[in-house]
């Protein structure tokens, strides 16, 4: 398994070019199951992630073109096999899940591995199937599938969501638009990607109102047609980036940069002494100060602060002035990194979902180990501002949600490099 090396102590200065968002990649590409007309999907991030949802999708009999070196991809499920989506492919990746609605509502029915557990929580997918019930679908849990099935058809309904899950409005929100009738979907997920999706969506066909809001209204139709959309800026990777001057110092603009994107997580940003600028380019980053201020930090469903980068903004408050107290609400595991940035000096206590972090002056790099996606990259991020050398070693994590960040983060001034593994 290849391993990153970073060796601290480098200001950042330059431009990052953010990539198409990969939790909208992963919801647009099963999209194409709902016509059989083909989805050419522009901006697509170049992730290990994606050529997994590739696979399950081939295995389901789409077929699945890649031009531009993966920066376009045109899907057609003119001329499907199968309505089974494997617990070998399912089980490498959640998103795989996001088949459910688009199978139900086109082909009427699905059977659809349950993804299992993962390193930040149970992730369970009760949500999901209580609202595609309500549509009129029959889905038991067998031998680790869910069998669904909607005889004539989903029907639209009012669909209450106990939480704002992301995923299960993506299967919601697409499952709906060839459902007969209306659809209401309550205290839905507002979600940039959602907003992409629906964008998406209307552009196939479909009558999505409120998609933003905690309330969308959805009037089924009876066919989507073809349709080239742009992937939506990846607000996380440009989260991710705008902490590296942050830690390192330096200046970095981020191409593509939208601060609609990132608000909640930029306000924060700010009150630790953060410059955040737009520009027509995109979003330029520089801290105020030698070291940046300890700011409390609750993670919320959009619009709060983002739990994928509760772990990447753990890692910078491991070096600023003062104690900061991070709140995880969204995942009952989600400080696996917190261990690791310890090695590395950082003075950090984890109690249930909450984490006292005491800003040091400076860490020491060691050989740390990555545990799920945004963990690994938090611990890149530590290692551009610690004493010496970072070995970060399992990065398929990392390659699962950035591309080529060692290519990113080394174009800027950072000295970084991948190691190949045994
Ligand atoms: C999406 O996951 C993202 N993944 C996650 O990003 C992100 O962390 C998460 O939303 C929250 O923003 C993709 O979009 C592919 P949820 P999803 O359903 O849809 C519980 C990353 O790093 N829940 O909003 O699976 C669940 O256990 C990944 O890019 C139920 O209890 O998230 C979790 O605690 C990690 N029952 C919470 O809700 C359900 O039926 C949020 O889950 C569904 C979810």
């Amino acid at each position: 398994m290849d391993s990153i090396r970073v060796t601290g102590g480098k200001p950042l200065n330059g431009k990052i070019n953010i990539a198409g968002a990969k939790n909208a990649a992963l919801t647009l590409m099963p999209a194409t199951l709902l016509s059989e007309e083909p989805l050419t999907l522009t901006n697509a991030p170049r992730l290990s992630d994606i050529k997994t949802m590739t696979a399950l999708l081939q295995s389901l009999g789409v077929e699945v073109t890649s031009m531009q070196d993966g920066k376009v991809q045109v899907l057609s499920s003119h001329a499907m096999t199968s309505t089974t989506a494997d617990y070998e492919i399912v089980r490498k990746m959640r998103a795989s899940n996001l088949v459910l609605g688009p199978l139900l509502a086109r082909h009427h029915k699905a059977t659809v591995s349950l993804p299992g557990g993962c390193a930040i929580g149970a992730r369970p997918m009760d949500i999901h199937v209580t609202a595609l019930e309500a549509m009129g679908a029959t889905i038991d849990l067998r031998d680790g599938y869910l069998h669904a099935e909607a005889r004539g058809g989903l029907k639209g309904a009012k669909v209450p969501l106990r939480f704002a899950s992301v995923g299960a409005t993506e299967n919601v929100l697409m499952a709906a638009t060839l459902a007969k009738g209306t659809t209401l979907i309550e205290n839905a997920a507002r979600e940039p990607e959602i907003v992409d999706l629906a964008t998406c969506l209307r552009s196939m066909g479909a009558q999505i109102s409120g998609d933003g809001t905690s309330t969308i209204e959805v009037q089924g139709v009876d066919r989507l047609g073809a349709a080239t959309h742009p992937v939506v800026t990846d607000r996380i990777e440009l989260g991710t980036y705008m902490l590296a001057p942050v830690i390192a110092g330096g200046e970095v603009t981020c191409l593509g940069g939208r601060l609609d994107l990132v608000k909640s997580f930029v306000e924060k940003l700010e009150m630790a002494g953060v410059s955040v600028t737009e520009t027509p380019e995109g979003l330029t980053v520089k801290r105020t100060g030698d070291r940046p201020r300890a700011v409390d930090v609750t993670t919320e469903p959009f619009p709060g602060f983002p739990t994928d980068l509760q772990a990447q903004m753990m890692a910078m408050l491991c070096i600023a002035d003062g104690t900061s107290v991070l709140e995880e609400k969204i995942f009952e595991n989600r400080f696996m990194h917190a261990p690791e940035l310890i090695r590395m000096g950082a003075e950090i206590e984890v109690q249930g979902g909450t984490a006292t972090v005491a800003g040091v002056k400076k860490m020491k790099g060691a050989p740390v180990m990555a545990t799920d996606l945004r963990a690994s990259v938090s611990l890149i991020l530590a290692g551009l501002a610690a004493e010496g050398e970072t070995q970060v070693n399992r990065v398929y994590h990392l390659d699962r949600g950035y591309e080529h960040v060692e290519e990113k983060l080394g174009a800027v001034g950072a000295q970084i490099e991948r190691v190949p593994g045994s």
